[in-house]
């Protein structure tokens, strides 16, 4: 099993290069989408500071269904173009949210989320999920960590496609 140092003075962009590598690593040669999209959860959790949720929202019969994650229960059935995860799903565009009470129509999964970032999944380009972000702090995520989950979100596709 991959295991990571966890180095804290890395950068941003070396964390999310650390990141992607483990997350490559975690996945090589498993086809289960499953098991692959909880193991990428339980990274995410390990690796980010300051989050309160980390998972997946999978793209099943034109909505979006909750998938493996780290945090409280959330939502399970999430229409397009509803919240910040519908959003993303619908427009296949990132969604950096600093404050999630001023996004219209987000959807309050977890009453500490106080920030969100939602990046699509892509294969063959389809959205075929999304990877959604919250933290209790207030602005937690930049374009840095947005350009970085895109990054993560590439690489892993393929290993996450049902
Ligand atoms: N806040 C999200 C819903 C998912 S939870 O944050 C886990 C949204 O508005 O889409």
């Amino acid at each position: 099993m991959y295991h990571f140092a966890g180095d804290s003075t890395l950068t941003k962009p070396e964390l999310y290069r650390e990141l992607t590598a483990s997350a490559e690593a975690l996945v090589a040669g498993e086809r289960d989408s499953v098991a692959n999209m909880a193991n990428l959860a339980a990274l995410l959790w390990q690796l980010l500071p300051d989050l309160n949720w980390a998972g997946f929202y999978r793209v099943v019969a034109g909505e979006l269904v909750l998938g493996p994650f780290q945090g409280k229960a959330a939502c399970i059935r999430i229409p397009f173009g509803q919240g910040v995860c519908g959003a993303a799903a619908a427009s296949g565009a990132v969604q950096l949210v600093a404050d999630v009470h001023a996004f219209p129509g987000h959807i309050a999964c977890d009453a500490d989320s106080r920030s969100e970032l939602v990046v699509p999944v892509l294969h063959h380009g389809v959205v075929i999920a999304v990877i959604d972000l919250d933290s209790p702090t207030l602005a937690r995520f930049d374009a840095e960590d947005a350009a970085g989950i895109a990054q993560l979100a590439k690489a892993i596709a393929a290993a996450i496609a049902g």
